[in-house]
């Protein structure tokens, strides 16, 4: 089924396989004018590319996006704008096993069953390789929105809480975890250290806040603003909970300790708090939009554990190869991608309503 598209106003198409030779997205929607370069996408590539740390994967791809078509003279054109980012790295060999044994809270046994074949190389198609083509897509939707600020960072690694007094914004980019506090960087580092060693991995709560919202963004009812942050998070490979606002807390909560009140303030509206995260009724509300993501630990672990092969077979497996024992940090720049998207999206529809 065609279902590699996100968005309706500002719309990117993603393409290709973990060990194919490239991978790449055909971005339709975004208007003309804005200027882009190859250059404007080396930064956030970079922040997503494996192989920064020794707790990421040691996977090395250089990612470095090539636009195809849509621009010219350094001006987008108002065409589909194609970007190609070639395979370098793809050690296929790494994988042996799981061309005929599935990996227990992997996709291989879904995408065998669904489609009968599989391009086992890798994950193929469910390989987080794609996620670098939304990064790519989330620079140019950026450039539609470029008041907004979108900083993601992460609040929770397995059982480590990072510390929020000494939160810094600007400190999120200088660590290899994400993380807004200076003082729990040894905490994350010991704690990940022992999570390799043992061949085991961890999920990771990533915390996003988009500011400068203009009021009125979203598509009620069922293209509401909640729902595709909903839809698009989710989308991301292994994301298992997304939270607006307060989240699940609202299921505990009473109504006289969580109205967001409204009132004038010099002449300016002010709320007194953000219990929704920035969306009433699927609309922008004008506030910091507030989401936090949860992401599960990394399937491919070094420990064998039960499973079944393509013949039938009881068997078990050990998934060698270069794997993440946080799959969570290298999703942070994803995450903001992917907002970034939305918002863009949001933002062409509503120039449509009045
Ligand atoms: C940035 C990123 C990198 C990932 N890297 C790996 C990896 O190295 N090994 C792995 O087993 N899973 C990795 N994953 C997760 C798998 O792609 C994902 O769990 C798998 O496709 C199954 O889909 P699901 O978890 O969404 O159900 C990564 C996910 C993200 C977001």
């Amino acid at each position: 089924m065609a279902s590699n598209y996100f968005g309706k106003a500002f719309r990117f198409t993603t393409w290709g396989e973990s060990h194919g030779p490239a991978i790449g997205c055909v971005i339709d929607g975004c208007p003309s004018l804005i200027e882009l370069s190859e250059e404007d996408f080396l930064y956030e590539m970079a922040r997503r590319k494996p192989g920064q740390s020794k707790f990421t994967t040691q996977r090395k791809e250089e990612d470095k996006v090539q636009i195809l078509s849509g621009v010219f003279e350094g001006k987008t054109t108002g065409t589909p704008i194609s970007l190609i980012v070639y395979n370098e790295d793809q050690r296929s060999q790494d994988y042996g096993d799981i061309a005929y044994k599935f990996r227990p809270n992997h996709a291989d046994y879904t995408y065998h069953q669904k489609y009968g074949i599989r391009d086992y190389r890798g994950g193929g198609r469910s390989s987080a390789r794609e996620t670098a083509m939304r990064v790519a897509a989330g620079v140019v939707a950026r450039k539609i929105i470029p008041q907004v600020e979108i900083h993601a960072y992460i609040t929770q690694i397995g059982e480590v809480k990072i510390n929020k007094e000494d939160f810094n914004r600007d400190f999120i980019n200088q660590n290899p975890f994400f993380i807004g506090s200076p003082s729990s960087v040894k905490e994350c580092e010991e704690y990940l250290a022992d999570v390799r060693k043992r061949g085991s991995s961890v999920g990771a709560i990533v915390e996003l806040v988009a500011k400068n919202l203009s009021v009125g963004l979203g598509e009620p009812v069922y293209y509401k603003l909640d729902s595709q942050i909903a839809q698009g998070m989710m989308s991301i490979n292994a994301v298992k909970g997304v939270e607006i606002g307060q989240g699940f807390e609202a299921g505990q909560s009473e109504g006289i300790n969580v109205a967001d009140e409204m009132f004038y303030e010099n002449g300016k509206l002010q709320f007194s708090s953000n219990n929704n995260g920035g969306t009433i009724g699927g609309i922008s509300s004008g506030q910091d939009v507030i989401i936090r993501v949860a992401i599960k630990p990394t399937s491919s672990i070094l420990q064998e554990k039960r499973t079944i092969d393509i013949h039938g077979n009881n068997t078990t497996i050990l998934t060698k190869g270069r794997h993440d024992p946080c799959v969570g940090l290298r999703a942070v720049p994803v995450v903001e991608a992917m907002m970034a998207c939305i918002l863009a999206d949001m933002t062409l529809l509503n120039k449509m309503v009045r």
